[in-house]
């Protein structure tokens, strides 16, 4: 993932214009360093994990990112806005790079924010877009997973909507015990000779399913199968109306994989139907201390002014 400049990335005139960034978690899982700081904030190396987030949006072709934020996520915000005291100094200081990589924001997709108040879960973070994206496609980029630039799977997973319709999501293969913390999915291969798949740049031959069921966070005796969805959907607006009325599902909370298992039972002129495209790069839970700790190392290394340094350092220790 470099940090290089993305200002010649060419904007697409996709199908999918609109993304939706759920950033209202409590980040449980990371305190006590999400105490103050919005979880999202956390560097990945010297950006924000949610800057990488909104690069591959960007990248992806979208042109619309509305964030779910809540209230102590200021920090998000104020970190794509303009920063005019802290310009000034750079500029007046002669420190070109550093106000190019805080004025950097300029270059990505547009971004709008809205707070979800009493949050009831994933599902109702995906509703508060409602009336945002209105009744078109959009993606959902959950920032906890981080997925490494050189596997660009949400550009793979537009691509699959647009030669199948429906909704896509993002699955990782995971044994039975890391299931039971995702949605876990039956599924049924789908061959790339069919719906024109095989014109899709990147897809291999097994990486595309149809989605035949879908459980939250099942117990390890209930898991599917291997496939877990993971977090990048491509969804059909007919999910909207799903959620309006949906009722709480494990947890308490009203779960973004009960509207697939819904979406999976409409039929396809409905806006039905669900297919997997399985994530083959690195992807790293930065939402967990361990998957956070591997992102920065492998992020490290390959950075272009500190991996080499960074590189030199870890084979010195004494492991
Ligand atoms: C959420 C979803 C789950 C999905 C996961 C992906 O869970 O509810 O279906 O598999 O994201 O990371 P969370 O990790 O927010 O508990």
């Amino acid at each position: 993932m470099s940090s290089n400049s993305i200002a010649d990335v060419k904007v697409s005139a996709g199908s999918v214009r609109h993304g939706v960034v759920p950033a209202a978690g409590r980040g449980t899982r990371f305190l006590p360093a999400t105490k103050a700081v919005p979880k999202e904030m956390l560097p990945i190396v010297d950006r924000p994990a949610i800057e990488v987030v909104v690069e591959e949006a960007t990248r992806a072709g979208l042109d619309d990112l509305l964030f779910i934020t809540a209230a102590n996520k200021q920090a998000i915000e104020d970190h794509f806005d303009a920063a005019p005291d802290l310009e000034l100094a750079l500029r007046n200081g002669n420190k070109t790079k550093l106000l190019e990589s805080i004025e950097r924001y300029k270059q990505y997709t547009r971004i709008h924010s809205i707070r979800q108040g009493h949050p009831q879960g994933l599902g109702h973070a995906v509703f508060q877009a409602y009336h945002h994206v209105g009744d078109n496609p959009f993606a959902v980029l959950l920032p906890d997973d981080l997925m490494h630039a050189e596997d660009p799977v949400l550009q793979k997973m537009i691509a699959v909507r647009e030669q199948i319709g429906g909704s896509v999501v993002a699955l990782l293969e995971v044994t039975p015990q890391q299931a039971t913390a995702y949605g876990s999915a039956a599924v049924t291969n789908i061959p790339l000779e069919t719906n024109g798949l095989g014109d899709v740049e990147g897809l291999q031959e097994g990486d595309v399913f149809r989605l035949d069921k879908i459980v939250e966070k099942p117990p390890v005796d209930e898991v599917l199968s291997e496939y877990a969805s993971v977090g990048r959907f491509v969804l059909d607006p007919k999910v909207f109306k799903i959620l309006e009325t949906l009722p709480p599902g494990r947890s308490g909370e009203i779960q973004l994989t009960d509207s697939f298992q819904r979406l999976i039972e409409l039929p396809a002129d409905q806006g039905g139907g669900v297919t997997g495209v399985v994530i083959r790069g690195r992807r790293f839970d930065t939402g967990d201390k361990l998957g956070y700790l591997q992102a920065l190392v492998e992020m490290g290394l390959e950075h272009d002014e500190l991996g080499a340094d960074f590189r030199k350092f870890l084979q010195g220790l004494d492991l």
